[in-house]
């Protein structure tokens, strides 16, 4: 992945970003095309990293937003990369659609994630502000975490909910499938993201007798011998849904 010179890139407010949990990400512009410019606090955070991000700047799949391009600023090169800038807002904000918008959306980043696991990248951090959406489409973002060819996701690198789910079966394309049932579920039944995520990591099953029953939930109990890999999505009976 080429690295390219802070001072080339340009931005319509330096002073405006949005957190991240490692950093600040800013958008900017760089040979006229927008970017998400993805600057981190702490540059141990990539140590190890940094060619596995390479590699990923390679897949050609338009809506998996990977790294494109290196920065290099103050002298530090390889502490910052740019990303294709996508319009949109995350699923944390999905809740608010109506249910057809939801299950539209759901369904068109499942088969975004199907494509990624063709690419061989288990992402190991699909949460709600990862899956970004507009009008047109569904893209995936920050692939930090990800495992790919010869990069395995190292359990500490994981937040809590996820590793149960490795303890028990390894990295494997069906975590991400587990995280997106946990938050496909939180979508179609309307409750909190984290309420959900924090009952199945208690096993406070009890919370799923609500509506569906346990039957529609078994693709996020981590109780078996083998890990579900069935899409939640394609499991819930769409006649339900009055569109
Ligand atoms: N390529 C992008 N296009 C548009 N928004 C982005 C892009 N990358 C990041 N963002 C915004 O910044 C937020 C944090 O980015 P992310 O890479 O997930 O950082 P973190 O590692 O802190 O979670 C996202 O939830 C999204 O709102
Ligand atoms: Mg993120």
């Amino acid at each position: 992945m080429e690295t390219i010179m802070y001072e080339d890139l340009y931005f319509d407010d330096p002073d405006e970003y949005q957190s991240g949990s490692y950093g600040k990400i800013k958008v900017c512009y760089y040979n006229n095309k927008k970017y998400a410019y993805k600057q981190f606090k702490n540059s141990k955070f990539l140590n190890g990293k940094r060619r596995k991000l390479s590699m990923l700047s390679n897949i050609n799949i338009s809506r998996l937003l990977v790294p494109k391009f290196w920065v290099c600023k103050n002298g530090n090169a390889k502490n910052a990369y740019l990303t294709d800038f996508c319009k949109g807002k995350s699923f944390d904000f999905l809740g608010v659609e109506n249910i057809e918008n939801k299950v539209n959306k759901i369904n068109d980043s499942k088969n975004l994630i199907i494509s990624m696991h063709e690419e061989g990248i288990i992402h190991a951090d699909l949460n709600p502000s990862n899956i970004l959406y507009n009008k047109e489409k569904t893209s995936i973002i920050d692939f930090d975490t990800c495992s790919f060819r010869n990069y395995k996701t190292n359990l500490l690198e994981t937040t809590d909910y996820c590793q149960e789910f490795i303890k028990k079966y390894g990295i494997k394309p069906e975590l991400d499938i587990f995280m997106f049932n946990i938050l496909t579920y939180s979508l179609i039944q309307d409750c909190d993201y984290y309420l959900v995520r924090n009952s199945i990591n208690k096993q406070k099953y009890g919370f799923f007798d609500n509506k569906y029953g346990r039957k529609i939930c078994n693709s996020l109990f981590l109780d078996d011998d083998i890990p579900n890999n069935d899409f939640l999505i394609d499991t819930i009976d769409e006649s339900k849904f009055i569109f």
